[in-house]
């Protein structure tokens, strides 16, 4: 059974004039606009984005646009990069501010250099041996970090890629926040892991021991996605009893051992195609945020498909949705109006240093 996105707090009558100011709006500010929304956002919001895309896509999206607006329907760290990727001139907007990431917040930048200089005390320069590689759900402050230290960014669709990268420089990689991203991708890359520890942020050298972070090859930062931790191997176990025919797919950020399970990993990007490109009649498990799968689930169900949430209990993403319709009116009345609300700016040095390590990403 599906399960069902929270109820919207408001009447649908309110509901509707909302619908209706946002596009006309929309419509008022013409080609100075562009809106881009992630896959996660909700359906009564991603409906009116101009481009919808994974992290990667979208900062691609971001470089690329000429429009003066650059409407933001995700969450901050996401605006922050079409901050950096876009003009000077171009103004970005995230409809809420309190639209962030719960794992890009567990890494602070005292911390990752905290991190860095006791890695460097067991290795010798840390410069000289270790490459840092961000994921991109991350502060731009650690994104400008890697800018200065060789390092790079990654999304969930290149992290092979980009760790590939990493090691024809340098011996070891500190990857940052996602430990399952990182250890997902080093596993399928083939390093044991055993040589992928994981450093504990609160505890003196991470709570390893000169031996473990000198046997290392990846050191994982102790972070995660609280929705994707959600999802359990017995989930898959318990869906394929059922239905031995169906197949599983999953984000990068669920534990080693849901993707093992799983029949496809990848991007959400990724798992909206493979789901598009499977056959009439396929049924699917899905391992990722509530919104996107509840929006598969719609889109299929005319080709006979089946999408199922892979969580019993209901995980969405809290932060994404909190970017509704009420705040995304007023974002884009107030532009119609010629004000600006809740803008997103990268300080200047911060923002060159970050614009390194992403572009690092982007020329891969
Ligand atoms: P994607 O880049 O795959 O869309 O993932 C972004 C994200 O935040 C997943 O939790
Ligand atoms: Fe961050 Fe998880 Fe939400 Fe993605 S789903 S934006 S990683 S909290």
């Amino acid at each position: 059974m599906l399960a069902k996105s929270a109820a919207a707090p408001w009447a649908p009558a309110i509901q509707d004039s909302y619908q209706a100011r946002i596009e006309a709006a929309k419509a008022a500010l013409g080609d100075r606009l562009v809106i881009l929304g992630h896959h996660y956002q909700r359906e009564e919001v991603y409906r009116h984005a101009h481009f919808s895309g994974d992290s990667l896509k979208l900062s691609r999206q971001a470089a690329a646009t000429r429009a003066d607006y650059i409407v933001f329907c995700g969450v901050h760290f996401m605006a922050e990069v079409a901050d950096i990727l876009s003009r000077p001139e171009q103004i970005v907007i995230l409809p809420d501010l309190s639209a962030g990431c719960s794992m890009a917040d567990m890494a602070s930048l005292a911390k990752v250099e905290r991190a860095w200089r006791e890695l460097g005390e067991v290795l010798g320069n840390a410069d000289e041996v270790l490459t840092p590689v961000t994921y991109i759900n991350s502060a731009a402050e650690l994104k400008a970090f890697c800018g200065r230290h060789g390092g790079l960014v990654c999304t969930s669709s290149n992290a092979r890629r980009t760790l590939e990268w990493a090691f024809e420089r340098r011996r070891k990689v500190l990857f940052f926040p996602d430990q399952h991203l990182g250890r997902n991708t080093g596993h399928g890359m083939g390093i044991p892991l055993d040589q992928m520890v994981v450093w504990d942020f609160d505890r003196p050298l991470g709570g390893l021991t000169p031996a473990q972070i000198e046997a290392a090859r990846i050191i994982l930062w102790k972070g995660f996605c609280s929705v994707h931790q959600m999802f359990r191997p017995e989930h898959i176990d318990r869906f394929l009893a059922q239905y031995p025919d169906a197949r599983v797919i999953s984000h990068p950020e669920c534990s080693l051992e849901v993707c093992q399970k799983s029949h496809h990993v990848g991007s959400t990007e990724f798992i909206i195609r493979t789901i598009a490109e499977s056959a009439p009649g396929t049924r699917w498990l899905v391992g990722t945020e509530l919104n996107l799968v509840n929006r598969l689930h719609e889109q299929f169900k005319g080709e006979g498909k089946t999408v199922t949430f892979m969580s019993p209990t209901i995980c969405m993403c809290s932060t994404m949705f909190r970017i509704d319709p009420r705040h995304f009116c007023d974002s884009l009345e107030s532009l119609v109006e010629g004000r600006v609300q809740n803008r997103i700016s990268v300080p200047g040095p911060v923002a060159e240093q970050a614009r390194v390590a992403l572009d690092r990403m982007l020329a891969l």
